[in-house]
């Protein structure tokens, strides 16, 4: 077959292998691995650079309404031209439900906002706010066959927490259709009770976002999501987990042979509550939920990386602008922390914070990397193989590695609409200089190459990892679908 491109003379590395070898390319596809691949229309030299699948960060927030007054910083366009540089070559954006909203409507909005604007791949998880018969009996199952094999639900924030009965019935219809479905693990109820009394003590900077959501909060709704998934024998994904005791439910499960996942992000490695506390509204920058905790939930994330208890490494990039009344600084977060809005940014440094603290400070191997930031968002979500791996006939999504190169992350350095970065100053060895998406390079050599039409949606497969167990707690199945 004749080669459009050979990627020559560097190391590959997959979820389980890492090997001397040219990477040969033909239609957008991997087409040979080998030493010897003859000629190509280019060739890449990639020597001394590490050769590793794109990056998937399957928990991205673009372009998602935010409240009265404030905007999200990151559309469709900046959020993937800053993935592209940042590595990756494929994000998983919500389309997010709310109240009242047709499903199927929004998902028709999200198309619009994203058709011509990706640098990079894209498929959409749904988001439901608002779990009524029409959305489980027909949206839901309707979409799930079109290829939106995931879903999240909240237990927490005003006007998107389900109900554990809501819950239960979004569980169901991912059993008996073969969704996945995604949970943000929070006690909403726990967190109103602090917040009303933290206000009202008059506690109300930034850094008391922290307080009113401790980690029992988070660790009681993990121990609740895994009980009700158990009901109804339905696998789901905890997702940003930030601290070892709602961890330790995931494991507990787990090791109990329940399908319970587990995902952590980069603000639960190398931030904590302490950078909350800046001076006047510096907080802000840092203010997403679950929030940053200590030192020791550090330790604690890391060890649930090692014990591969996580199994995703995503950003849950979800930006804001600082210094703007739309974002960070919106005159109603400075009467209170319930106000600012959360979420932090994030996608461009997910993978050189993960290889050089990971990576290169020898806490996780250089293929438990390409695992943790790929492959597994892939065969998690119905991607795999066509994504997240390096083999003959995936898509080849390609991102060049200097291991060496030192960088210091700054916002000067980004790409995200953004105008701070929270990992400001964090020192780091290993960055990614060209992204390549179906073959066609994004980003090269540090410079922007592609389109931004280049990147496509990706409907996703049912998920393996979405099948049940097939083992019920009762006599009786609350939930049909297969195995029972
Ligand atoms: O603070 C956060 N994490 N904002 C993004 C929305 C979410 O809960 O994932
Ligand atoms: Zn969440
Ligand atoms: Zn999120």
């Amino acid at each position: 077959m004749a080669l459009n491109t050979i990627i020559r003379g560097g190391t590959v590395a997959t979820a389980s292998d890492t090997f001397a070898c040219d990477v040969g390319i033909a239609n957008g596809r991997i087409a040979a691995l080998g030493t010897s691949l003859g000629d190509a229309a280019e060739i890449v030299d990639a020597g001394r650079m590490l050769v590793l699948p794109g990056g998937i960060d399957s928990h991205v927030h673009l372009a998602q309404p935010s409240g009265p007054g404030i905007v999200m910083a990151d559309d469709f366009e900046s959020g993937t031209r800053a993935a592209a540089f940042g590595g990756n070559t494929m994000v998983l954006p919500f389309a997010m439900q709310q109240k009242g909203e047709s499903l199927r409507e929004v998902v028709k909005q999200y198309h619009a906002l994203a058709n011509g604007n990706c640098y990079v791949d894209v498929s959409f998880h749904l988001i439901i706010a608002d779990a009524t018969d029409r959305v489980l009996g027909q949206e839901l199952p309707a979409l799930v066959e079109d290829g939106y094999t995931s879903f999240k639900v909240f237990m927490t924030y005003e006007g998107m927490a389900l109900s554990d009965l809501e819950m239960l019935n979004v569980m169901s219809v991912a059993r008996e259709t073969g969704a996945l479905v995604m949970v943000h693990a929070e006690n909403y109820d726990a967190i109103r009770f602090l917040t009303d009394r933290l206000e009202r003590a008059g506690n109300t900077a930034p850094r008391f976002h922290a307080t009113s959501r401790p980690i029992p909060v988070e660790r009681e709704a993990t121990h609740r999501a895994i009980s009700l998934a158990e009901l109804v024998d339905v696998p789901i994904m905890i997702v940003h987990v930030s601290n070892g005791e709602a961890m330790e439910e995931i494991r507990r499960a787990q090791q109990r042979g329940l399908k319970i996942y587990g995902e952590t992000c980069p603000q639960y490695l190398v931030l904590t509550a302490k950078d909350m506390e800046g001076l006047n509204m510096e907080g802000a920058k840092y203010v997403c939920s679950p929030p940053p905790r200590d030192e020791k939930s550090q330790q604690e994330c890391w060890a649930g990386l090692q014990s591969h208890v996580f199994s995703l490494f995503s950003s849950d990039h979800c930006p804001f602008r600082y210094d703007d009344a739309q974002g960070k600084l919106t005159p109603k977060g400075r009467t209170s922390f319930r106000w600012v809005p959360n979420g932090i940014p994030g996608v461009e440094t997910r993978l050189p914070i993960l290889f050089s603290e990971g990576v290169k400070k020898g806490r996780i191997s250089l293929n438990e990397f390409v695992a943790f930031t790929a492959t597994n968002h892939a065969k998690t979500y119905g991607l795999y193989p066509k994504k997240g791996t390096i083999a003959v006939g995936s898509d080849a999504d390609i991102a060049i590695w200097d291991p060496e190169r030192k960088e210091t992350i700054s916002q000067k350095l980004l790409h995200h609409g953004s105008d701070y970065t929270p990992y400001e100053g964090i020192a780091v060895t290993g960055w990614p200089v060209s992204t390549m998406v179906r073959g066609r390079f994004v980003v090269r050599d540090g410079k922007l190459v592609g389109a931004k039409s280049g990147g496509e949606y990706v409907p996703r497969a049912k998920s393996p990892y979405a099948a049940p167990r097939g083992r019920l707690v009762t006599e009786f199945s609350p939930a049909g679908g297969p195995n029972v």
